[in-house]
């Protein structure tokens, strides 16, 4: 067993580089399969989520060369299979892409129920719903998701709710299809943006991403022949942002889009943190305890989910009493329990949690519930006095690329022990 040890307070101070953003990378990885060609896909982060896509491309017949830890070349001329390997697929959520991406591809495909991260109930019932729309046929049995279609026909596809996989997942499906589809109440995070543009640098026709409709014309084929490269993590870059704050340091966060932290820069002002915003990086430092505030996570632009957590530190440390209202997860605070466990007075029930700012928090054995939980305890462990342990570290390897050494070269005192 694996654990991170974490000896703190320990004021982060330093440079540090942000990565290419998981939720497009495990986006863009399935999105491969719809080129009957070659590509490459720089600027991947080193995460076990990109490794395991990367093995179910190869299952389906995709061959694979890496290029260096951050590079892959995919050539998916060939594709022979249309059933997707469960033990792969069952261990994260972004494994539904496959289904968009192999709808559009082969007009089939079997696959696990995705795994993931448990926050409560995690239908795909807008997805399902986007591929009836374009004619396919979609059947769940003990488990095994299996759509088929002739031919996928471009149709105006309705959200009933702001879904980020559900509109990649119907973006895909839409690709090769006959005719033009439009997705109303899509989605607009940065990811969704990304996506569409790695399908369009290999030959597909989509506008309007990252508004609430995007249309996309069908295309008879992606020839790909292009190198494209994800788009800087969001989530990453709020994790470095927040860490600033909670251990009331000084960190320069490089390689970001800046925009895409308007959320959180706006809450990190609230706190009484200082933010310098150069356009592709950012100063963030924070001198004095973080002051109160009240959130609520909304899709993008709104404060994102993948956030909540660790903002949720700062606010335990802020003098005064905060709100968090969680409108995406139903069980987003699980965290709260591990992090009273280090002196911190949170009560949640429901979607609401309250947090009474305490002065200090101290280090003890903590549990990653799920990634960004873990992201939230080590932002803690190194904001807390003494010696943190932090069990259960396969969630947060499967989204953060190097974490401990990433934080270590800016200040912090982390080691990973294998028991
Ligand atoms: C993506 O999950 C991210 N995962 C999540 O990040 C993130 O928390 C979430 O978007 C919201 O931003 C990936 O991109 C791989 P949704 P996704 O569909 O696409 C409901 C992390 O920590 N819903 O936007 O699965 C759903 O229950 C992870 O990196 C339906 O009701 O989320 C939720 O309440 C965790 N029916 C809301 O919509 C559906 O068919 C938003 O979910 C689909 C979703």
């Amino acid at each position: 067993m694996e654990k991170l040890v974490i000896k703190g307070p320990t004021p982060l101070k330093g440079e540090v580089q942000i990565n290419g953003a998981k939720n497009a990378a495990v986006a863009i990885l399935p999105a491969a399969l719809l080129i009957n060609g070659v590509c490459t896909i720089d600027n991947l982060p080193d995460i076990s989520d990109v490794k395991i896509s990367c093995k179910i491309l190869e299952k389906l017949g995709a061959k694979i060369k890496w290029n260096n830890k951050n590079s892959v070349t995919i050539d998916a001329t060939e594709i022979n299979t249309t059933k997707a390997p469960i033990d792969l697929t069952s261990k994260f959520r972004a494994s539904y892409y496959i289904i968009g991406a192999m709808l559009s591809r082969k007009g089939e495909i079997e696959v696990g129920m995705p795994g993931g991260c448990q926050l409560g109930a995690r239908p795909i019932d807008q997805h399902i719903k986007g591929f009836e729309s374009l004619g396919a046929n979609v059947t769940i049995e003990n488990g095994i998701i299996h759509a088929k279609a002739d031919k996928l026909k471009g149709n105006p596809v309705y959200m009933d709710i702001v879904s980020v996989g559900a509109t990649i997942n119907v973006m895909l499906s839409a690709v090769l299809a006959k005719g033009t589809t439009t997705i109303d109440n899509a989605a607009k995070e940065p990811h969704i943006v990304d996506v569409a543009n790695f399908l369009n640098t290999m030959g597909a026709d989509i506008r309007g991403a990252g508004t609430d409709v995007i249309k996309i014309n069908g295309v008879k084929e992606l020839t790909g022949n292009a190198t494209y490269s994800v788009v800087p993590d969001q989530i990453e870059a709020g994790t470095f942002m927040l860490a600033a704050v909670a251990t009331k340091g000084d960190l320069l966060i490089k390689n970001c889009i800046t925009k895409h932290l308007d959320s959180i820069t706006a809450k990190i002002i609230e706190v009484g943190g200082i933010v310098e915003d150069y356009g592709d990086s950012l100063r963030v430092y924070c001198k004095n305890r973080p002051l109160k505030a009240n959130i609520k996570t909304l899709p993008y632009p709104g404060f994102p989910t993948d956030l909540q957590p660790q903002i949720g530190v700062v606010l335990s440390l802020a003098k005064g009493t905060s709100i968090i209202n969680e409108s995406i997860w139903e069980s987003r605070f699980q965290y709260v329990h591990e992090l009273n466990k280090m002196g911190a007075k949170i009560t949640a029930q429901g979607n609401t949690a309250i947090f009474e700012g305490v002065e200090t928090l101290s280090g003890a054995p903590v549990s990653a519930t799920d990634l960004r939980a873990g992201a939230a305890l080590i932002i803690a462990g190194m904001a807390a006095k003494g010696v943190t342990e932090i069990y259960n570290l396969e969630h947060i390897d499967r989204g953060y690329e190097n974490i401990e050494q990433k934080f270590n070269n800016i200040g912090a005192k982390i080691e990973r022990i294998i028991e």
